[in-house]
């Protein structure tokens, strides 16, 4: 990798060894969510567990979540909530705002708990250009369910269909930078290397962090994620990524 062992170890692993089977066989760090102790299911329910690797400009999903409608309220209510609750049995009186693990994982009114966070998903999110998943049906319509604890489904259809459109909306402005990116290569305009050339880095932001912003932002409630670190950074390096390629071909000429 590019930026070296070192970068690797204490950057990448410490996030991505999640998913890697332990020496005893059994799937994913434990602790990573749980403690060792007896607050453990607590804890796995606290946004800020899943904020440890869930954060940043390419996945800022702690902090869309804190702007968000349910982090606000969480924030002001928490001591009121009983976050200990048994999972075979958690209710909405329990929690009556939902947190990362309400929406992806927990099994509230009689849901199953589940340990797979793609269970409930519908898109490739992370994507430059989001496709459906082959699951989308049935992601959608447990993603909805869970809503479906606390809302209406007109309530719940609505927002569903305003996430869609950003999501649309976003694909197209992503094609139409990468589009700019494969003419050049097309005509040989930047070397084979990645990330050797300042219009490469730009765009690799482009789709990887305001992109991707854009889209989480929302289907998770984040309005300022998704207008100003999402779609108007979108607009904004569209217009500087034109100009550098229009550059780069003056050169060339
Ligand atoms: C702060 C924690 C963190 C660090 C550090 C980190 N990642 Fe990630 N990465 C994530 C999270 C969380 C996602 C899931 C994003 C989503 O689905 O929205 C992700 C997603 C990805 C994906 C797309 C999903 C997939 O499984 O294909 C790739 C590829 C990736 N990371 C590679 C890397 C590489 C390479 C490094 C080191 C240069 C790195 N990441 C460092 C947290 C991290
Ligand atoms: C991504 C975070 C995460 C990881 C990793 C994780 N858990 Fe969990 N786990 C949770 C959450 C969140 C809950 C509580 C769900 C709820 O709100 O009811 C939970 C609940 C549980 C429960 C109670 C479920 C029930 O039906 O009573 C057990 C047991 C459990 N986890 C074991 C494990 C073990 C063992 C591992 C490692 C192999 C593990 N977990 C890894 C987040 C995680
Ligand atoms: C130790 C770091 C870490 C913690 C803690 C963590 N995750 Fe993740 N999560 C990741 C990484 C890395 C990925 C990217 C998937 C991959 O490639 O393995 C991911 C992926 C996901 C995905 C998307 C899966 C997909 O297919 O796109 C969801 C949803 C998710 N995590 C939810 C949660 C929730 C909810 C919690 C807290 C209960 C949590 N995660 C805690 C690192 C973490
Ligand atoms: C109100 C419910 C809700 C809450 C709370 C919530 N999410 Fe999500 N999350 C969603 C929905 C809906 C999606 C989009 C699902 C889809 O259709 O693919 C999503 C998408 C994601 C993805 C993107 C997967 C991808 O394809 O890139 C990750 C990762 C994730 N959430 C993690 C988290 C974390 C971490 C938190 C807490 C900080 C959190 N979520 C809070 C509902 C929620
Ligand atoms: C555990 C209950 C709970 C769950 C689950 C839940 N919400 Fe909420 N949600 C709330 C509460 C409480 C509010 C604040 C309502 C208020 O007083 O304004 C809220 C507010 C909202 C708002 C902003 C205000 C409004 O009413 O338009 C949206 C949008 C929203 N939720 C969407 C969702 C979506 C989409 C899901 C599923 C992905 C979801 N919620 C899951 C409890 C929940």
């Amino acid at each position: 990798m590019l930026e070296g062992e070192a970068a690797i170890a204490s950057g990448c692993e410490t996030c991505h060894s999640i998913g890697k089977p332990n020496l005893d066989g059994s799937i994913g760090t434990c602790t990573a969510c749980h403690a060792r102790h007896q607050a453990s299911i607590e804890l796995a329910r606290e946004p800020e567990t899943c904020g440890q690797c869930h954060m940043g400009p390419d996945h800022s999903q702690l902090e869309i979540y804190r702007e968000s409608k349910h982090g606000v309220i969480y924030n002001a209510r928490r001591e009121h909530m009983n976050l200990s609750a048994d999972p075979k049995t958690l209710t909405v009186a329990d929690m009556p705002v939902p947190t990362c693990a309400t929406c992806h994982m927990s099994g509230q009114e009689g849901l199953a708990v589940t340990h797979d966070v793609t269970e409930r998903l519908s898109y490739w999110l992370f994507a430059p250009v989001s496709e459906q998943r082959p699951t989308y049906r049935q992601g959608r319509d447990e993603m909805m369910r869970a809503c479906g604890n606390c809302h209406s489904q007109s309530h719940t259809e609505r927002f569903f269909e305003q996430a869609e459109a950003v999501l649309t909306a976003t694909n197209d402005k992503v094609r139409e930078a990468q589009a700019i990116i494969e003419e050049l290569r097309a005509d040989n305009l930047l070397t084979p290397a990645p990330f050797d050339e300042p219009i490469e880095f730009l765009w690799f932001d482009y789709w990887h962090y305001f992109g991707r912003t854009a889209k989480h932002g929302a289907f998770m409630g984040g309005a300022d994620y998704v207008q100003w670190h999402g779609n108007y950074e979108l607009l904004a390096k569209l217009v500087e990524l034109k100009e550098m390629a229009e550059e780069i071909r003056a050169h060339a000429d």
